[in-house]
């Protein structure tokens, strides 16, 4: 996919962001529906580029590259002319650099969901390698917790997703952008 640059960055994008799991790619297809916006995936962007999986790039290029593609593609988002909803990846909020560039070009919503809930969405799927053999409510716990300021500071509002559809998570984010 090409996106197209201009120079200044101005506040127009509806960034997803939250942990794995959270539901950020479906609600994010959902709110493209009922807002004609496109919609991006950052994973789907970097694995395509790539042409490998999120699994092969960290187990073959590393974290580290895979994080660099992650902040590279997501200065590149900012700059885009047109609105768009971006699903980002769940590291995305951790870098500071990565924090400011969401807060100057767009509205950023946090997804959030339970320990228990975020397994049980998870669960079967393979494709998240911090996740590998990893998936226990302690560990996930940690996780949300290490994550929890970072992704506070990014986000100017927190959706709380625990029993609720996507359906229901879209239109919550609706509601606060009309
Ligand atoms: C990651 C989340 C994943 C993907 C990678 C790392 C993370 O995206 O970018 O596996 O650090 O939380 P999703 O949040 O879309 O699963």
């Amino acid at each position: 996919m090409k996106i197209q640059t201009k120079e200044n960055f101005s506040k127009k994008h509806i960034y997803l962001i939250g942990y794995m799991g959270s539901g950020k790619t479906t609600v994010g297809r959902i709110l493209s529906e009922k807002t004609d916006l496109p919609c991006i995936d950052m994973d789907e962007i970097i694995s395509s580029r790539l042409s490998m999986s999120i699994g092969d790039i960290f187990d073959k290029l590393g974290e580290t590259a895979f994080r660099e593609a992650e902040s590279s593609l997501l200065e590149e988002i900012a700059a885009s002319t047109a609105p768009l909803i971006v699903s980002c990846g769940g590291g995305v909020p951790l870098m500071h650099e990565n924090r400011l560039v969401l807060k100057s070009s767009g509205t950023t919503y946090l997804l959030e969901a339970d320990p228990e809930e975020i397994l049980r969405r998870i669960e079967g799927d393979e494709s998240r390698p911090l996740l590998e053999n990893k998936k226990s409510i302690s560990y996930v716990s940690e996780m949300l917790e290490s994550r929890h300021n970072a992704y506070a500071e990014a986000s100017d509002m927190t959706i709380s997703t625990n029993g609720k559809t996507p359906e229901e998570i879209a239109d919550e984010i609706l509601a606060v952008l009309k």
